[in-house]
């Protein structure tokens, strides 16, 4: 008989490649649960190269303090200081609640356990309609209210009858809403308070935010979070806020996604960089502005590309969104951010969403963003050209992470996983 004791997945803190999916056969009985928490299981999950930078910098920024340890769990994996546990965005289940606002089978949208073991939740509804706030000291110790707000739907959704739909949320949403926040509020029109990308108030003027007849470079433009910026970049801009260019860059092998996508005006690999008209290209003068942004270029892309981008002379402005994960040099780039003068700014969604919240009012924020998200599924599908590949076995997640990890076209930009568990 196949063992039904839970399993969830650990990463090796020193190094992220190496992880596993192990089974925790003592885990039953659970305790009773405590007045004021709910217990929930983890029901649809997603994986991108996302989920790395969890395990990377998750010391750094709090993200292997979700989860409690587990001193249950057998050697060496009990070994809290070398193994730890991230998480997932997804959907989980109310499987069962002490909360007089949450009936058992609520469904909630958030950041959930990798595996199949139940965690106890300790919440507090928001001032956004069926928004719930974990405020464990654990967590809110360490780590950004983004991480620890959940959005609940009713008991009678049925997940797997809307997988198609719960798994992009899954996969895109958060990704989405980062590109969201940047194109809102970062790159802000005249008509709204232009915000900071790392958000915590800092000043960012309206000049830093006018991108009309800029030319953008996204780096590792294939993957979501780019893609999410170039959708709402080109869609959900008004009047004369467009940039003059949207410009990819990546390998050879995500360069036909990129383009079949439509959302950018050049398709560019990484070697371009050395292209002797690459000014021409781009159209570039020296009164032209230029906004690079890192989302995964690989190896020194993004030294390469800043270097060459700010040749012509025009105003220039980086901004550090991510990485290529297999690449532990920081590079110049990345040291450059908020160096006086540099123009390199680091990108927190997070952080950022916080300022947006305290600008427009949380229940008019997450107003606004649903109504964003919505557009971009009914009018334009949401996925251009990513198709969502289910498991239903949270073990696959393993060697799912291993194929990626390698990062040599095993899953293409084409390839959103998707766990039903
Ligand atoms: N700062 C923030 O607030 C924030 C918010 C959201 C996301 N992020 C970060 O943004 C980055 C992108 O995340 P994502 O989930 O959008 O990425 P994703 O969808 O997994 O993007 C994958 C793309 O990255 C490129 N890539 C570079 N190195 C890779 C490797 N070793 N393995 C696989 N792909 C690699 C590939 O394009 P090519 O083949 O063309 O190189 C690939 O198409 C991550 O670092 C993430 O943590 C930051």
């Amino acid at each position: 008989m196949a063992s039904t004791a839970p399993r969830i997945h650990l990463v090796d803190k020193s190094d992220y490649t190496k992880q596993k999916v192990v089974p925790l056969p003592d885990a039953y009985p659970l305790p009773p649960l405590q007045k004021g928490f709910i217990r929930i299981r983890s029901r649809i999950l997603s994986l991108t190269t996302n989920n790395f930078s969890y395990a990377r910098f998750g010391e750094e920024l709090g993200w292997y303090s979700v989860w409690p340890t587990l001193p249950s769990l057998s050697a060496p994996y009990n070994d809290a200081t070398k193994y730890g546990r991230i998480s997932s965005w997804g959907y989980g289940e109310a499987i069962e609640s002490a909360h007089d606002d949450v009936p058992v089978g609520t469904k909630l949208f958030g950041y959930l356990p990798i595996g199949t073991l139940p965690e106890d939740l300790q919440v507090k509804p928001m001032e956004a309609p069926g928004h719930l706030l974990e405020v464990s000291e654990r967590r809110t110790a360490r780590v950004m209210p983004f991480y620890n707000r959940y959005v609940c739907y009713p008991p009678d959704v049925d997940l797997s009858a809307e997988r198609g739909a719960r798994g992009l949320e899954a996969l895109l949403r958060p990704l989405f809403e980062a590109g969201y926040l940047l194109n809102r509020y970062t790159f802000a029109g005249p008509e709204r308070k232009p915000l900071h990308p790392l958000g915590h108030g800092l000043p960012w003027t309206a000049q830093q935010a006018d991108i009309s007849d800029a030319v953008l470079v996204l780096l590792g433009a294939s993957g979501k979070t780019s893609l999410s910026l170039a959708d709402q970049l080109r869609h959900a801009r008004t009047g004369e806020a467009f940039p003059r260019k949207v410009v990819a860059v990546g390998s050879e092998a995500s360069r036909g996604f990129t383009q079949r996508t439509g959302l950018f005006d050049e398709v560019l690999l990484y070697d371009d960089v050395d292209k002797t008209n690459l000014a021409a290209v781009l159209a570039l003068d020296k009164a032209t502005k230029v906004v690079l942004l890192n989302f995964a270029g690989r190896g020194d892309a993004p030294d390469r590309w800043a270097s060459r981008l700010r040749e012509p002379g025009g105003p220039f402005t980086g901004l550090s969104v991510g990485g290529d994960p297999t690449n532990t040099a920081p590079g110049n780039f990345n040291a450059e951010v908020d160096k006086e003068g540099s123009g390199v700014y680091m990108v927190s969604a997070p952080t950022l969403r916080d300022d947006a919240i305290l600008a427009e009012g949380e229940a008019k924020y997450f107003e606004f963003l649903d109504e964003a998200w919505t557009r971009f599924i009914d009018d334009r599908g949401g996925l251009h050209g990513v198709s969502l590949m289910w498991r239903q076995d949270i073990g696959a997640f393993e060697s799912d992470w291993d194929g990626l990890c390698k990062g040599k076209g095993q899953y293409g930009p084409d390839i959103g996983l998707v766990y039903e568990i």
